[in-house]
């Protein structure tokens, strides 16, 4: 089976069509043939190679997908062959006792399909049929394959890790992401007044059309620190998202309220920092750290995504034999919102 993916860790110099066995269900599994599939930052760090994560070589990239059931394993049985669905990328084992205690995230066996295993970027995945959601009328496939994972991570780490209240200030650093344009989805839908800052104003018309209540530009001579403490009226940002790492998290955390949270669930720009401990027992803030959600958090995500509440943002979408290039337009200074590959011609 053809996929997209690499054969060798490196640059996106290594990119192209690997084959890799087509896998088959096994009990309570679910095969999906792929429609769409969607890419992440994620992608490119597992490309480079993550140090501690082995992987088997020919490599298929993509952790979100949607498509249509084409096989089930035996006991499988409340799905129809040609169902749409949508996989959710994070896999557990279900029998350890962070899976017992229902914080499926904190699984010991924790693994993300893409990252752990073979990808979505090809003819077909096969899950446990708890990965499958049917897909709302109403969302196409590349709206679907769009979703899964940034809209976990954003409500896990918004309303449990987060924990965020109606009423309090959130900010999102960084516009463009596919995790932020779902943040601040997410943080709105909770009752946070939200304030996106960026590098650049050219997706802040973006960042406010979904409901982003203000909008900031940094740089160097206007930190980051400084426009959001003055935005916040000194007071100070009750909960500040921060996936960008090194060069904003300390001053993310230097402008957190009292009782403020800097929530942690990446470090695109690099992910050792300097902290002022100071700033945290002085107003009594913590950094907070996040990962995908747990099997409850995604299926109350995924009620509002059926309701039409939370709603996929689709920066491009790009034709299989182009995949390079949309790979490639995960660096985009203007992106916004997910870069998805239409996997099958009849999607
Ligand atoms: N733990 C988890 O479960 C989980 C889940 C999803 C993602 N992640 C991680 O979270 C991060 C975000 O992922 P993503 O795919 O949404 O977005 P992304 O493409 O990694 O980038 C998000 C935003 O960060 C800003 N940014 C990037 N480099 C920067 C720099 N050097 N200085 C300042 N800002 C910079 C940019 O915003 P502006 O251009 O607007 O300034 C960019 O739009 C990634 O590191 C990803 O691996 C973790
Ligand atoms: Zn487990």
């Amino acid at each position: 089976m053809k996929g997209f993916g690499f054969a060798t860790h490196g640059g996106a110099e290594q990119l192209g069509s690997v084959d890799v066995p087509r896998p088959e269900p096994g009990p309570g599994d679910v095969a999906v043939r792929v429609a769409a599939a969607s890419f992440n930052r994620l992608d490119r760090f597992v490309l480079a190679g993550i140090p501690g994560v082995p992987i088997e070589l020919p490599h298929v990239l993509g952790s979100d997908g949607a498509g249509w059931v084409e096989a089930v394993g035996v006991g499988v049985n409340d799905l129809e062959l040609g169902d749409r669905v949508l996989i959710n990328p994070g896999l557990w084992d279900g029998t350890c006792p962070a899976c017992i205690a229902g914080i499926e995230c904190q699984c010991r066996q924790f693994r993300i399909l893409g990252e752990h295993t073979q990808g979505s970027v090809t003819d077909r995945v096969v899950v446990p049929r708890r990965n499958v959601h049917p897909i709302p009328p109403g969302l196409s496939f590349e709206q679907a394959a769009a979703a899964p994972l940034v809209f976990q991570t954003a409500w896990r780490a918004i309303v449990t890790i987060g924990a965020v209240a109606p009423g309090e200030t959130v900010a999102v650093i960084g516009a463009g992401g596919g995790v932020a344009t779902a943040v601040i989805q997410v943080a709105k839908l909770r009752g946070a007044r939200v304030v996106v800052a960026s590098r650049t104003a050219g997706k802040l018309a973006a960042a406010t059309a979904l409901g982003a209540d203000a909008t900031l530009t940094f740089s160097e001579g206007r930190p980051l620190d400084r426009v959001l403490w003055e935005w916040s009226g000194k007071q100070g940002i009750d909960v500040i998202f921060d996936s960008v790492g090194a060069p904003t998290l300390p001053r993310s955390v230097r402008a957190l309220a009292r009782g403020g949270r800097a929530v942690v669930i990446g470090a695109t720009a690099g992910p050792v920092v300097e902290l002022d401990v100071r700033t945290l027992f002085w107003r009594q803030a913590s950094v907070r750290g996040s990962t995908m959600a747990t099997r409850a958090e995604f299926a109350t995500m995924f009620e509002h995504l059926v309701a039409g509440r939370l709603r996929p943002v689709v920066d491009q979408v790009y034709h299989r034999e182009d995949a390079r290039a949309a790979f490639a337009r995960l660096d985009a200074p203007d992106l916004f919102g997910k870069v998805v590959v239409r996997v099958s011609a009849d999607a």
